[in-house]
């Protein structure tokens, strides 16, 4: 089977990147390079942000924790998975454990994986059968300079002419530095005016150092639906990175995509529908790439942090899945992405069916730089590289945040010498970083040098650099942080408030944090990392992004605008609930009583309202445990028992279960606010007070309960002691396209909340335009069942896959008093497929007694399925359910066209 060939050559390749290794002779020089060059350094890691996530906590907290381990506190990094059960490996101990994990490994790794590409078993519904036939060979995939890439792959490859093999080498590797905190610094050449680049967090706007503006996170912007707004965002985003001296910004990010409701990085992405997702990380990445390389993440099917990366014996998980599955939800956003032109692709911790993301053939070389032809270059997510020669031939270009014993020291340069890689793959490496530097226009000597406001350390005197254009972003970030306020209960009039005379304020999530300052090199992961809100100790937070410990609940040192982890950013002011009710106070003359300290606090009899603030704190790192948290449920109950217009507002990282206490008569109001940034609290007034209409929608499913989520709620553990996984965890994806709504229609189960609801303070109508014709395929329009020109392909695959094949036209029609936003959804029935999939959207502002004509366009690619026997996206014959309303359980207008 070809999946026992690529062990084999892993295995002779490993060996040959040792072998290269011992060869080399001394660490790599850039060549000509002055002491600010990123040089090789084999003596002691010491920068705090080039290195894997958890040793960037570990070292800075290393006595901590040895204090800790002295103590007997038996805590670790990475030591254990998480959630529950110890780890399996404590079991079987010593030499023993060590035969059977190697034992599993050439069962899991190269003998009884699930051979997935391509399969010739026709699937037709849940539950996804794992296809039968083993991996094609994916040699390979040079970059072309194709298109609009031409011009920047003829300056690279001219460059690349001049280049050593050393240099090359140099520049697919990272570097420790201290004269900037960029997360990475890949290899100059200066010789020839390559400065290298700095690589940085992240997908919410600069993450870990001062100046810069905190964005809406992913979710917040998924629950928006605006794709003119999440441009924008980006565009200033991106050019807040520029102005740092950023060559490389880590986002945005579509995987993981949410398959799991308890992921832990849920909320990073914008939402676990694809069709959304790519909509959105169209936008921006065209908005970033303004001004930045984007570096799309995490590549591929990364769905949970438990067990993310190897701990012991322990290998990552591996995310299984059949090659349609892989096509229609998990790949779909990214094809999106690279269509959009992104330049870099950050490979994933996890393994893709049983081999590691970032040393995958078939998903790097295969999928992404063959099918989708991507031009750009992989970049490895810190620490996720685990071989050398294997994983440059798999198609991986750059590793970050260093790459001791794998590439770094010549490793590469010196395989190319003895034979192990083709000189035209290290070749390649070089060309599709160089390409992404001139394609981005980084080459000019008007951008900003290396990291230049990115200091180390931020405690010490630096040179300050503004990356804010707060004259221009700031009604763009406020906007942002108002459009994913998510209405989902509003009886009795509660809301919009309007001049209340009393209103008492309660929950932890009420006010602003007290610190938010950077600390000193020694533990400073708590502003570099969002934690600045968590109530727990260093050692515990070390825990969580080391993989040994679960995130709380809650934030409850503050309100919560971000999640924790490389995913969060650095705010210059948090606008909390609090600040922003009480300058509204101030304007009405509000009389207001708050308090923020309890669970049980008394409530004024008179009170027009009670407004309760809390929060769903998640981090990466670890997955979430619970989707509500009791406590603040008992506060909720506690203040609903004593007044009867009780508002709650939700700082939600991810799915929120609600039904302790969403029935409850005196719960009136109910707001899902996400995590919208430093702008927070003023956003929150500007829809609760009735300024904007809530124009959010959720872009997830919120359930009844936690196991209405089936096998979609927790994440996979290592099997148990003796089995032939517990040290390769195993992560099937069984339910194939059935995750979120799709699941829930396929298995009948109604929704608390179904995907794209949301209130607002109007009411609409849907209608049929005038020609009463909902859905039409294009008279003139190619409908042959595979795409024609199929060798027409572009950055994001086969050209012909975004025809446009049909169209659908509404009117919606404002019947209430003031303007508000819709969201017009339209979902389609593909013939064997999923019953309803979001295949169009649109956020239209309606003035009051108003109607406005919504347009959706659906492409080849929208009503194709990937055959994995053709390996192709086919159009087929058949019927075609078309739905159109404002979320996927609503949709008055409905009708169907045939493509024959
Ligand atoms: C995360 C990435 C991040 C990188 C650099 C990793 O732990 O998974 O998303 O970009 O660290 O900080």
């Amino acid at each position: 089977m070809q999946r026992a060939r690529i062990a084999v050559m892993d295995q002779v390749n490993s060996g040959a990147s040792a072998t290269a290794a011992t060869m080399s002779k001394e660490p790599l020089r850039e060549p000509g390079g002055s002491a600010a060059v990123p040089q090789m350094n084999t003596t002691a890691p010491a920068a705090r942000t080039l290195l894997p996530l958890w040793a960037k906590i570990a070292l800075p907290v290393a006595a901590v924790v040895i204090l800790a381990l002295s103590l007997g506190l038996g805590l670790g990094l990475g030591l254990k998975h998480h959630h529950g059960s110890s780890s399996s490996s404590n079991s079987t101990s010593g030499a023993n454990a060590t035969a059977i994990a190697s034992h599993y490994e050439s069962i899991w790794s190269y003998g009884n994986s699930p051979p997935v590409y391509p399969a010739r078993t026709y699937y037709s519904g849940p539950p996804a059968p794992i296809p039968t036939v083993a991996e094609t060979d994916n040699p390979a995939a040079n970059g072309t300079g194709a298109q609009d890439w031409a011009a920047a792959y003829s300056s690279a490859q001219a460059l690349v002419a001049n280049m050593t093999n050393l240099e090359k080498n140099n520049m697919t590797v990272g570097f420790t530095v201290t004269y900037t905190g960029c997360s990475g610094v890949s290899g100059a050449v200066t010789r020839l005016g390559f400065p290298g680049f700095c690589l940085q967090d992240g997908p919410a706007g600069i993450r870990g150092t001062d100046l810069v503006t905190s964005f809406p996170a992913g979710i917040h912007l998924g629950a928006s639906w605006n794709t003119t707004l999440v441009y924008d965002v980006a565009t200033y985003m991106g050019a807040e990175f520029k102005a740092k001296g950023v060559n490389v910004a880590l986002g945005p990010v579509v995987g993981p995509l949410g398959r799991l409701a308890q992921g832990g990085r849920n909320w990073e992405g914008y939402t676990n529908d694809p069709y959304l997702a790519g909509a959105l990380v169209t936008q921006s990445v065209a908005g970033l790439q303004q001004s930045v390389i984007a570096s799309v993440k995490h590549w591929v099917a990364y769905e949970q942090e438990t067990n993310r990366n190897p701990s012991g014996l322990i290998a990552s998980v591996s995310s299984n899945l059949d090659d349609r599955t892989m096509h229609e939800l998990y790949m779909w956003p990214f094809q999106d992405a690279v269509r959009a032109g992104v330049a870099c692709v950050m490979c994933s911790y996890n393994r893709v069916n049983d081999s590691y993301a970032c040393q995958n053939s078939k998903i790097m070389n295969g999928l992404l730089k063959t099918e989708l032809a991507f031009q750009g270059f992989v970049v490895s997510d810190w620490g996720g590289q685990h071989t050398g020669i294997a994983s440059a031939e798999a198609g991986l270009d750059m590793a970050m945040p260093s790459s001791l014993k794998m590439w770094a020291g010549g490793i590469l340069s010196d395989a190319v010498s003895n034979g192990s890689l083709p000189q035209s793959r290290l070749d390649d490496m070089a060309t599709r970083i160089l390409a992404a530097w001139y394609q981005l226009g980084q080459n000019s000597s008007s951008y900003p040098s290396l990291g230049a406001g990115m200091p180390f350390d931020l405690t010490k005197r630096h040179q300050r650099v503004d990356g804010r254009n707060v004259s221009q972003s700031k009604s763009t970030v406020f906007q942002a942080a108002v459009e994913g306020h998510v209405l989902v209960k509003n009886v009795n009039n509660a809301l919009p408030l309007y001049k209340p005379v009393l209103l008492s304020l309660f929950g932890y999530d009420g006010m602003a944090p007290p610190v938010y300052d950077p600390t000193s090199l020694v533990a400073d992961f708590r502003y570099l990392y969002g934690f600045e809100t968590l109530n727990i100790s260093d050692i515990d937070l070390l825990g969580i992004m080391g993989g040994s410990e679960e995130a709380p609940l809650t934030a409850q040192l503050g309100t919560l605008i971000v999640g924790g982890g490389s995913g969060s950013n650095t705010p210059g002011y948090i606008s909390a609930p609090y600040d922003a009710f009480s300058q509204q106070a101030y304007d009405d003359g509000t009389y207001l009583l708050w308090n923020f300290n309890t669970v049980n606090p008394d409530v004024e009899a008179d009170s027009d309202a009670c407004i309760i603030f809390i929060n769903q704190f998640s981090s990466e790192g670890s997955d979430r445990t619970n989707l509500t948290d009791p406590t603040s449920d008992q506060l909720v109950l506690n203040i609903a028992a004593n007044c009867n217009n009780t508002i709650v507002v939700i700082h939600n990282a991810g799915i929120r279960i609600v039904d302790a206490w969403i029935d409850h008569p005196n719960v009136t109001a109910v707001i899902y606010a996400h995590l919208p940034g430093q702008d927070s609290g003023r956003a929150l007034v500007e829809v609760m007070y009735g300024n904007q209409s809530p124009s959010g929608r959720l872009p997830y499913t919120v359930a009844h309960q936690e196991s209405d989520y089936g096998q979609l709620l927790s994440p996979s553990e290592p099997g148990s002691s003796g089995s032939s996984d517990q040290y390769f965890p195993q992560s099937n994806f069984t339910e194939g396209l059935y995750i979120d709504y799709r699941y829930f229609l396929a298995h009948n189960i109604t929704p608390r909340f179904p995907f794209g609801y949301g209130l607002t303070y109007v009411d609409f109508n849907y209608s049929l335009p005038s020609n009463n014709t909902l859905a039409y395929v294009i008279k003139t329009a190619n409908t042959s069942a595979l795409p024609p020109n199929s060798t027409n392909v572009v950055s994001g695959g086969i050209a012909s896959l975004y025809d446009v094949v049909a169209a659908a036209d509404c009117q919606i029609t404002n019947v209430g008093t003031g303007p508000a936003a819709e969201v017009a959804q339209l979902y389609v029935g593909i013939p064997n497929a999923p019953e309803k999939q979001l295949r169009g959207f649109a956020k239209v502002m309606v003035a009051a007694n108003t109607t406005e004509p919504v347009h959706f366009e659906l492409t080849r690619r929208d009503l194709s399925i990937w055959d994995v026997v053709q390996q192709s996206w086919v159009l087929q014959n058949g019927t075609y359910q078309i739905y159109v309303g404002d979320n996927v359980l609503d949709t008055p207008l409905q009708s169907n066209f045939t493509i024959s």
